[in-house]
C-alpha cells in the first residue's frame, strides 16, 4: 500500500497546503512560483512565495530527502551557516518523490551572479576565504560534506567580503569528529568540483583575469591548511610564557573564533596547549555585537560595527573626560549612529542590501569622502551622499530573479 500524504512543517511558516502536491514539481503552474537564479542541480528545484517570503522546493526520493532534512536541522542546531529546513512532504500521489522545503536565503548570491554582474572587488580572495572558512567550520563540528562545490554553497556580502552558506547537505555525514584523512578527502572533492565549475564559468561568461581555475583550486587546499593550523595546532609553552597563550587566543579572536576552554598538559618541555575542535566557536565578533547592541550581523559586518563603536566610545569619553560603561556606550551608538544611518535609507532602496551591509558601505563612503575633503566627514553627511549617489546604482540583491530570456 502506498504511504499516505504527509507534510511536516516547522511552525512559524505557512502550511503550504494550497500547493499542487500531486503533480510533478516541474509541471506546477501555481501563481506562487517565482523564478530565481540558482546553481546547477540534478533535482528539480523551484521557488514559491508567501507574503514576501520565499521558499525553495527540491524534489528528490524520500530517503535522501529525510536524510537531508535531518542533517540541515542538526547543522543549524550547531549554529552553522546552512539554509533553514522548513518542511518535508512525503507520500505524494502517483509515487511522486518527496519534496524538501527550505527557506530561501535572502540576499544570497548564487555563484553565477558573483561572476556576472555582482561587481565584487577581489572576488578570488573573498570566494576562497568564504569557502575555506565554511569548510573549516563544518569540519570543526565533525561534518563531512562530501560534495562541496560552488553550486552547493550560497554567498552573501559581508562587509566587502563574502560569507558562504551550505545549501546542499545530501551527501553529508555528521561524525563525532573528523580524521585528517576525512578532511583531506573532503577538500579533494571540493577542489575537483570547484575547478570544474570555474572552467564552466570561464566558458560561459569569462573569469576575472586573476582567477585561474587550477591555481584557484590548489589555493583552496593551501588556505584551508593555514586556517586549520591556526585554529588547531598544538604548542608548547614554558611556565613563564603564559603571555603566549593569550597571544594565541587573541589571534583566534581576530580570525573570528572564540575559544571556550583550553587544555594545558604538563610535558617535560613545558605545557602543551591543545584545543578541542568542539570548543572552538566561530562568530567572535558577531556574538560580541549581539551581546552589546542586540544587533545580529555577519562576522565581518560585526567586526566593522564594533570598530565604529570603539571609535564612538573614544570620542565620547574624550568629550566627557571620563570612562563610560561599555553597555551604555553601545546603547547610545545604536540610537545615535546605527539606527539613524539605516533609517535614512528610503524604503524603496531596501531591496538592494541588508541593514548591516548598508551601514558598512556608508562607513566606506564616509572614509572616501573624508579622504577627498582631507578632513573627517560626519556620518550624517556620508549617509545623505551615499543614498543619493551610490545606493541607486546597485542592483537589488534581496532576491535575484532569473533573466526571462534564460532556460
Ligand atoms: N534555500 C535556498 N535558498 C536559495 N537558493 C537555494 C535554496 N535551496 C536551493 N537553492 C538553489 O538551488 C540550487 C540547487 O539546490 P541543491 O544543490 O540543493 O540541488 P541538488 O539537485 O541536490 O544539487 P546536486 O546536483 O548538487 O545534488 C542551489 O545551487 C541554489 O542555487
Ligand atoms: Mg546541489
Amino acid at each position: 500500500m502506498p504511504a499516505s500524504f504527509q507534510l511536516v512543517a516547522r511552525t512559524g511558516h505557512p502550511d503550504f497546503l494550497d500547493l499542487p502536491w500531486d503533480e510533478p514539481l516541474e509541471e506546477w503552474t501555481s501563481t506562487r512560483i517565482v523564478s530565481l537564479i540558482r546553481g546547477i542541480s540534478r533535482h528539480v528545484v523551484r521557488f514559491v512565495e508567501y507574503d514576501g517570503v520565499l521558499y525553495a522546493l527540491k524534489e528528490l526520493p524520500e530517503r535522501p530527502a529525510r536524510r537531508e532534512w535531518t542533517l540541515l536541522r542538526r547543522l543549524e542546531g550547531h549554529g552553522l551557516p546552512v539554509v533553514e529546513a522548513v518542511g518535508l512532504v512525503t507520500g505524494r500521489a502517483a509515487d511522486l518523490d518527496a519534496i524538501l522545503i527550505t527557506r530561501h536565503l535572502e540576499y544570497s548570491l548564487p555563484y553565477r551572479t558573483l561572476f556576472a554582474g555582482a561587481a565584487i572587488p577581489d572576488l578570488r580572495t573573498h570566494l576562497l576565504n568564504a569557502l575555506v572558512e565554511l569548510l573549516a567550520r563544518l569540519h570543526l563540528r565533525g561534518f563531512f560534506w562530501g560534495d562541496c562545490s560552488l553550486s552547493n554553497a550560497l554567498f552573501r556580502r559581508d562587509a566587502g567580503a563574502l560569507a558562504a552558506y551550505l545549501v546542499d547537505a545530501e551527501t553529508g555525514e555528521l561524525h563525532g569528529a573528523l580524521s585528517k584523512g576525512q578532511r583531506a578527502y573532503d577538500l579533494e572533492i571540493a577542489q575537483m568540483n570547484i575547478v570544474g565549475e570555474l572552467l564552466d564559468v570561464d566558458a560561459e561568461v569569462g573569469l576575472p583575469p586573476d582567477l585561474d581555475p587550477d591555481e584557484t583550486g590548489a589555493e583552496i587546499g593551501r588556505r584551508y591548511a593555514t586556517l586549520w593550523d591556526e585554529l588547531m595546532r598544538e604548542e608548547i609553552f614554558r611556565a613563564d610564557e603564559r603571555y603566549r597563550v593569550d597571544e594565541r587566543l587573541e589571534r583566534l579572536n581576530q580570525l573570528g573564533f572564540d575559544v571556550e576552554e583550553i587544555q594545558l598538559e604538563a610535558t617535560p618541555g613545558g605545557y602543551r596547549l591543545r584545543l578541542d575542535p568542539h570548543v572552538v566557536e566561530p562568530g567572535h565578533h558577531r556574538h560580541r555585537l549581539l551581546r552589546l547592541t542586540g544587533l545580529d550581523a555577519q562576522e565581518n559586518q560585526a567586526r566593522r560595527m564594533l570598530n565604529d563603536l570603539a571609535r564612538f566610545r573614544e570620542a565620547l569619553e574624550r568629550t566627557q573626560k571620563r570612562a563610560l560603561p561599555e553597555s551604555v556606550v553601545a546603547a547610545r551608538w545604536r540610537d545615535e549612529v546605527f539606527e539613524p544611518t539605516v533609517s535614512a535609507v528610503p524604503e524603496e532602496l531596501w531591496a538592494a542590501l541588508p541593514a548591516a551591509e548598508v551601514f558598512h558601505q556608508v562607513l566606506e563612503h564616509r572614509w572616501f569622502l573624508s579622504e577627498q575633503a582631507a578632513k573627517d566627514v560626519g556620518i550624517d553627511e556620508a549617509v545623505r551622499s551615499y543614498v543619493r549617489s551610490e545606493l541607486p546604482t546597485r542592483r537589488p540583491e534581496r532576491i535575484v530573479l532569473e533573466d526571462p530570456g534564460e532556460n
